[in-house]
């Protein structure tokens, strides 16, 4: 294989990897925060976030006052708002990945 054709399958392997790779728990709404929330930000920017379900539902209004973004019926509003809640809701402290806890707030003076 020459040096394109090297290139270009690799490149084709690194297209198909990342797109099955997703930060997006596998579930039957995660198909609806797909279509509704990934057209105008990143989906890390949705995934990253911990927010209880009131916070979630201000966000949604958030976007949706602001940045005009409709759902087709409150239904789906509602399924959105359940899955963001139950795979993006706040971590226990256990959750956290440091075994001695979280780190100490920096006790020097700059
Ligand atoms: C029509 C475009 C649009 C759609 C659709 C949209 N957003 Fe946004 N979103 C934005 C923009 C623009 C920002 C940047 C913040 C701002 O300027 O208000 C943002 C920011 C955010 C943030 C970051 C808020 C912060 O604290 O910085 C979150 C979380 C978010 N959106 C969640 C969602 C979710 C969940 C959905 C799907 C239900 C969604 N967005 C759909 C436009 C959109």
């Amino acid at each position: 294989m020459n040096q394109t054709g090297k290139f270009l399958s690799l490149f084709c392997i690194s297209f198909f990897l990342t797109a099955f790779l997703d930060d997006f728990p596998e579930d039957e709404n995660k198909i609806l925060v797909l279509q509704n929330c990934v057209l105008c930000h990143s989906e890390s920017l949705v995934s990253q976030q911990e927010m209880k379900r009131e916070e979630w539902d201000t966000t949604l209004l958030w976007m949706e006052n602001k940045h005009k973004l409709k759902f087709e019926s409150k239904e789906t509003r509602k399924k959105i708002l359940d899955y963001l809640t139950s795979y993006f809701g706040p971590k226990k402290e256990a959750e956290y990945p440091f075994l001695m806890g979280r780190r100490p707030v920096n006790p020097l003076p700059f």
